[in-house]
């Protein structure tokens, strides 16, 4: 695991607070209202999970094993308070390739990634 990739991880929300003050609200607006099987590409930390429904089922799409750590920090925290909903789900990808079948995903979310 890379220092830099434990760095980015662990200083990521503080360097983006400023930002999610402006970006905070619209993430609210785009995913406030999402149902059904969400795969989110590159959802680093998981800023974007306190702005989900809490019913949707969540996959994420993570190559960083730090921002991993974050997430589950975070998801933990969020959601830690349930018993049947205590991990996120990641997948991995395989080749370059992400492992799910074509029709897997009802939404595919993906902020501040491509
Ligand atoms: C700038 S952060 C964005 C985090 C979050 N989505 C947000 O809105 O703040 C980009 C994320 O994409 C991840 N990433 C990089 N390459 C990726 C790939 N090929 N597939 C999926 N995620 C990737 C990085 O590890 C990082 O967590």
């Amino acid at each position: 695991m890379g220092l830099r990739q434990r760095l980015m991880a662990r200083t990521y929300d503080r360097l983006m607070a400023g930002y999610e003050r402006h970006a905070g609200p619209r993430r609210a607006a785009l995913l406030g209202e999402l149902e059904g099987r969400v795969v989110e590409l590159g959802p680093g930390t998981g800023v974007n999970l306190g702005h989900l429904p809490k019913a949707v089922d969540w996959h994420g799409v993570e190559p960083s094993a730090p921002m991993r750590e974050e997430l589950r920090r975070r998801w933990a925290e969020q959601r830690g308070a349930d018993p049947t909903d205590l991990e996120p789900r990641f997948v991995d990808l395989a080749d370059g390739r992400i492992d799910l079948a074509d029709d897997f995903a009802d939404v595919v979310v993906a902020t501040l990634v491509l």
